[in-house]
């Protein structure tokens, strides 16, 4: 089936919820998200896929563990994403997204995917535990 052309910008205007990933379109068995995010999101790992991500709008920060050194023992680093920047993080990596100013994201990963991954620390209120929903 082919389907009609989705401007994103227009995508992201049907809906306002934070941390609550839209499904614009699937390549193969992979899911095409879109999501607005603010604050913090929750410490999590995908254990069998690398997750990628798009910002188109604002800025986006993720933490990432097990990559780095903070001088402090930790094995940890924070990479910053300006808009039209994409990143990857791989499988079995430890992350932690956020925005603190706002950013609108694309993210493509594996239809089926949870956002909060397959391990994580507790789920605070304001973020949706989804595998994605209908654009709608
Ligand atoms: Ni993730």
């Amino acid at each position: 089936m082919i389907s009609e052309p989705i401007l994103l910008q227009t995508a992201l205007a049907r809906f306002d919820s934070l941390w609550s990933p839209r499904i614009v379109t699937r390549v193969n068995d992979y899911d095409v998200r879109i999501a607005k995010v603010a604050g913090e999101h929750v410490w999590h790992v995908h254990e069998n896929t690398d997750e990628f991500f798009l910002v188109l709008e604002g800025e986006l920060t993720i933490a990432l563990r097990g990559t780095g050194d903070d001088g402090a023992g930790r094995s940890e680093r924070v990479v910053t994403l300006p808009q039209g920047a994409v990143f990857v993080v791989p499988r079995g990596t430890e992350h932690r997204p956020s925005s603190a100013a706002g950013a609108s994201i694309l993210m493509f990963e594996p239809a089926g995917t949870p956002s909060v991954g397959d391990r994580h620390d507790p789920v605070p209120g304001h973020i949706d535990v989804t595998t994605g929903h209908a654009l709608g």
